[in-house]
């Protein structure tokens, strides 16, 4: 709570009989400053007083005393509206945001406990999907979003890298691998593998007895299949490696499937134990018909494993080793049934903090048609789309700025922060229709476009002379209210964000700062206001510079000086 919150709670706790705690949950912030920065519903206290609540509303306006952090109160509707003072606000924000700086925006909500993050996840024998793409962008931003709240946050990339597949990949090798062409570029190789089998297969079902009996050699530990495995792992891992730094993004921990191998007897001995494992047709399985839904399978009638049996491995290793508040799955909305049944048996194991774990559903990009990387359907190749990222904004800034400094490593954070945005600032659960002009539009709702008013700001900085004192009460006409406003929301969007586990929150936010920020430049001299008005500007000006970077850096987006 900032500390005009914590005054409209004191002044109303001395005039309604509820507790503090619930007004504070009470108060709204108005769709518009038209109505306020505060809103208090009467709708409990006419139940209270057996009154209307627009009556409540109008006799509670005139017993709120006048104070210092209040413009005015007002009766509107069934709502008690409350105007801050303006220079009261504008002292408070800009100051608050120019002293905390980097800081500014955070909180200590999550402190003390920790948050465990499976994020990206792609199959090393399968191609990196979409899927895959939209997680490694969403968890990233959730991993920073919860570490700006206080929280512990430990980001897992739980690499496909167990199961059936690489039965298949091993037997598609010895029919068609290339040593060579394998070590140049292995996701590709792999990948056409891959493709092969899967069309082989269709002729030659033996093809299928193979690779199932190769992941089953892998598993009892055959030393070629291990060799070839770790083989094709390594390289996998080496590539993955260059296309994360491409996209900015790192994790804690690497603790693939195959992590679990030695702990899955364990965890089907504990299911066992727990009186829950059932055969059926030779396989292991638990029931979850008084759930209503399938059974979970555990282990298959050649005594493999499975992705459940991994999954809920994971899980407990997770819990023992970290004692979570919360884990994130985060993952495609096509595996919400999967997840189910996962919560249902560790559930049904009697592990409590189940209801700790959530899966973060996310929808589909859809990549526009015509010139785009995607080679089959939903596939791409991250790689190629961060190319075409990177070469349009490229292009973009040479034509813009052809002198600018640094221009790769610019196109990068604008390319990738484009990329980035255009999936970050839809709601995740929608499917979101991905057009390449679109994101990179400069005039649009885009990274560009926040980026760019960032880099703005800097150039006028750059040229403003330096201030001695600045009177920050001066920013009261209308347009550096409503910039003062939005920068005062960016700690509830951040809070938001963490509640819902939707970046969304903080990318719109975003956007709402640099479309207030350009409203207010239109209309409002910088550089050439009067010497206390100016050092008043360039102070709030600086404050919106400092928001609009530490939020792209919540997105995971850089935010570049010039551009
Ligand atoms: N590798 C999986 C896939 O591509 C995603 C893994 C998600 N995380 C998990 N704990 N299951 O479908």
């Amino acid at each position: 709570m900032n500390i005009f919150q914590e005054q409209i709670v004191r002044l109303l706790s001395d005039l309604v009989p509820l507790e503090p705690e619930q007004i504070k949950e009470d108060l709204e912030i108005p769709p518009n400053l038209e109505l306020g920065n505060y809103a208090f519903p009467c709708f409990k206290l006419a139940k209270v007083h057996k009154a209307a609540p627009g009556l409540i509303a109008a006799r509670l306006a005139e017993k709120v005393p006048a104070d210092p952090l209040l413009e005015k109160v007002v009766a509107n509707g069934p709502y008690l509206n409350f105007f801050l003072n303006k220079a009261r606000l504008a002292q408070h924000t800009v100051g608050e945001v120019l002293q905390q700086k980097e800081e500014y925006g955070k909180s200590d909500v999550g402190k003390g406990r920790t948050v465990v993050i499976d994020f990206s996840a792609p199959n090393i024998a399968k191609p990196f999907g979409i899927g895959h793409l939209r997680s490694t962008i969403i968890g990233n931003s959730l991993y920073k979003i919860h570490a700006a709240l206080g929280y512990k946050c430990i980001g897992i990339n739980y690499i496909g890298d167990w199961g059936t597949q690489f039965g298949k990949l091993i037997t598609a090798y010895h029919h068609w691998g290339d040593e060579a062409v394998l070590a140049q570029n292995p996701i590709n190789h792999l990948y056409e593998l891959y493709v092969r089998f899967h069309r082989e297969a269709e002729l030659d079902p033996g093809l299928e007895d193979g690779a199932r009996n190769w992941f089953k050699k892998l598993e009892d530990g055959d030393p070629h299949a291990v060799e070839l495995w770790q083989h094709f792992r390594d390289i996998s891992l080496a590539e993955l490696k260059r296309v994360y730094a491409r996209l900015g993004v790192k994790f804690d921990y690497w603790h693939g499937e195959s992590f679990y191998n030695e702990m899955m007897e364990d965890t089907i001995k504990a299911v066992e134990e727990s009186g829950l494992l059932e055969q059926s047709q030779g396989a292991w399985i638990v029931s979850l018909e008084d759930e209503g839904m399938p059974p979970c399978l555990l282990r298959k009638q050649d005594g493999a494993t499975l992705y459940a049996t991994r999954d809920l491995t994971a899980a407990i290793y997770r819990y023992n080793t970290w004692q979570f508040a919360k884990a994130l799955y985060v993952v495609g909305v096509d595996q919400t049934l999967y997840f189910r049944q996962l919560f249902a048996v560790l559930k049904k194991m009697g592990m409590q903090w189940v209801e700790r774990c959530q899966h973060i559903p996310f929808g589909m990009i859809r990549f526009e048609g015509g010139k785009m990387s995607t080679r089959q359907g939903s596939l791409i190749f991250l790689d190629d789309v961060l190319s075409e990222a990177i070469g349009r904004a490229r292009e973009i800034i040479a034509e813009k700025n052809p002198c600018l400094p640094d221009q790769e490593e610019v196109a990068r954070q604008v390319g990738v922060g484009a990329l980035i945005f255009g999936d970050l600032s839809n709601d995740r659960i929608k499917d979101v229709d991905f057009s390449w002009d679109q994101v990179m539009d400069f005039s649009g709702e885009t990274a560009p476009y926040i980026q760019y008013a960032h880099a703005r700001i800097c150039s006028i900085l750059r040229k403003a002379p330096a201030e001695a004192e600045c009177n920050l009460s001066l920013l009261v006409n209308e347009h550096e209210y409503a910039l003062v406003s939005v920068l005062s929301k960016f700690p509830e969007a951040i809070a938001r964000a963490g509640e819902t586990c939707k970046p969304s929150f903080v990318a719109r936010y975003l956007i709402d700062v640099a479309k207030e920020f350009s409203r207010f430049y239109h209309q409002c001299p910088v550089l050439n206001a009067e010497s206390d008005v100016r050092g008043a500007r360039l102070a709030l000006i600086d404050a919106v510079r400092q928001v609009l970077a530490n939020g792209l850096s919540l997105l995971g987006i850089a935010a570049p000086e010039e551009m």
